[in-house]
């Protein structure tokens, strides 16, 4: 998660026992290398690099991750046939994150070895199509043979259940890991986080990359303007160069750019990640006996 998870928070994943992600989005190609080798030292069970394939530098990070040997990267927003090939001819298990069926089997094809369903819940990027969670992972199980793992609205164990009742093989975490104190993220974006209400996040910037975001000032901009018909380069204009980074990182709850899921709505406490892990799953093994609570 871009403005989220650096070493630390991925570390702190992989040692307790999920698989952790720097999110590469938001780094400079030193930057990353400098997160790879302190999350080595952080931790020795494996994590993964997570890459946006609209990434400007993306040439430079796809080198940076081949030479420091890490051994699982994520890709979203993009073509998964452009660099699946290259990586895994370098021994590196690509998994996609896709919003569809038809983006899934793409990614079946380009070689991927699982793909992320990731449904209208989610925070951060999302597909322009609107497909929920609870639709889109039966969905992609029926289309791919590789494995499935959820993601969109999963933050607690009986969630965690659920999807994989609807044939997911994993899930990924998003939002939750945010209120913790190894995420990377403002405190100020921490503590809107678990205030948060249902209804407080909304689908955004459509005409651009959607994206979920807070209902803030700058949320609000962006919707005046696409109801007065703003083109794409008005939208752009609007948006311009850093909002994500002065809202997520810099702490600027108005005007700052500040991305989380609907699952926000259940975040109630900053705690850290090993504990979250922790909760997810005895929770999870709660609701496997009792199901029916
Ligand atoms: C602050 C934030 C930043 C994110 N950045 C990325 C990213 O850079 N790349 C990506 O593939 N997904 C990104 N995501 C999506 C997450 O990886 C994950 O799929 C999503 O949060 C799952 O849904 P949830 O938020 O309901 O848990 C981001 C999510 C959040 C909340």
């Amino acid at each position: 998660m871009i403005w989220a998870s650096g070493w630390r928070l991925a570390s702190a994943v992989s040692n307790a026992g999920g698989l952790g992600l720097i999110g590469s989005g938001s780094m400079y190609p030193e930057v990353l290398k400098e997160h790879i080798q302190q999350c080595k030292a952080a931790t020795d069970k494996p994590f993964g690099v997570n890459v946006p394939l609209l990434y400007p530098g993306i040439d430079q990070h796809i080198q940076t991750i081949i030479e420091e040997k890490v051994p699982i990267v994520f890709t979203s927003a993009g073509n998964p046939a452009t660099w699946t090939a290259k990586l895994k001819a370098h021994g590196i298990t690509v998994v996609h994150v896709v919003s569809s069926s038809k983006f899934a089997l793409k990614a079946q094809e380009a070689g991927c070895g699982a793909v992320v369903a990731e449904g209208f819940e989610a925070g951060g990027h999302n597909g322009r199509e609107e497909t929920t969670t609870l639709v889109l992972i039966p969905a992609v199980c029926n289309a791919v043979t590789i494995p499935v793992i959820a993601a969109g609205g999963i933050a607690t164990g009986r969630q965690m259940l659920a999807a994989m009742v609807l044939g997911a093989n994993g899930v990924q975490v998003g939002s939750r890991f945010v209120a913790t104190p190894e995420a990377s993220s403002h405190i100020n974006f921490k503590e809107r986080i678990i205030h948060s209400n249902e209804g407080d996040t909304q689908l955004s910037l459509k005409k651009l990359t959607p994206v979920r975001l807070i209902k803030n000032n700058f949320f609000l901009q962006v919707q005046e303007a696409e109801q007065n018909g703003a083109t794409a380069a008005a939208l752009q204009e609007l948006l311009g160069r850093g909002r994500a980074k002065k809202g997520m990182f810099e702490g600027d709850m108005e005007n700052g750019e500040l991305e989380i899921g609907q699952v926000s709505a259940l975040i109630k406490n900053i705690i850290p990640a090993a504990d979250i892990v922790k909760e997810i799953w005895t929770e999870f093994e709660d609701a496997l006996q009792h199901p029916l609570k």
